[in-house]
């Protein structure tokens, strides 16, 4: 089995949006195999989210993924799950999302796009062992 890392925002949790996105997933025959509510902390955020320090919108972002409590999730698929998962998402971007993602069904803010997910299998096992240590 393969598995990837979500995370579903603080927006989505604020807006009663979890059950409604690991439903997608769960409808997909993919499967939560580990899941917990929690606020992220400002330093795991920074070390998440490292690859956009320099970036204009990164102070925004971990003010956002902190501020109060998200839903973290392992999923498991038979292969690819990492791209599966972010082609549910659809673009980063939730206006240029395509339609039947969950950014375009759910979404239309920026920065607050609802959803992360690992971009590589490799970020997968690195964000896995960042949010659950246990499991790594
Ligand atoms: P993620 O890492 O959260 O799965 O999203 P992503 O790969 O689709 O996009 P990425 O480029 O890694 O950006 C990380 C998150 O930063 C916020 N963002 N805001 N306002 C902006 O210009 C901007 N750009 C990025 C989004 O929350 C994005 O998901
Ligand atoms: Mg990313």
């Amino acid at each position: 089995m393969d598995r990837t890392f979500i995370i579903c925002k603080p927006d989505a949790v604020e807006r009663g949006l979890v059950g409604e996105i690991l439903a997608r997933f769960e409808r997909r025959s993919l499967r939560i195999t580990s899941a917990e509510l929690r606020t992220i902390d400002r330093a795991t955020a920074e070390q998440h989210y490292g690859e956009h320090v320099a970036k204009p919108f990164f102070e925004g972002l971990v003010e956002f993924i902190t501020r109060g409590p998200s839903m973290l999730a392992v999923i498991e698929g038979p292969e690819d799950t990492w791209q599966v998962v972010r082609t549910m998402m659809g673009a980063t971007n939730p206006r240029n999302a395509a339609p039947g993602t969950i950014r375009a069904d759910l979404g239309i803010e920026f920065t607050e796009n609802l959803i992360h997910g690992s971009d590589s299998t490799e970020a997968a096992d690195r964000e896995i062992a960042l949010f659950f240590p246990e499991m790594s």
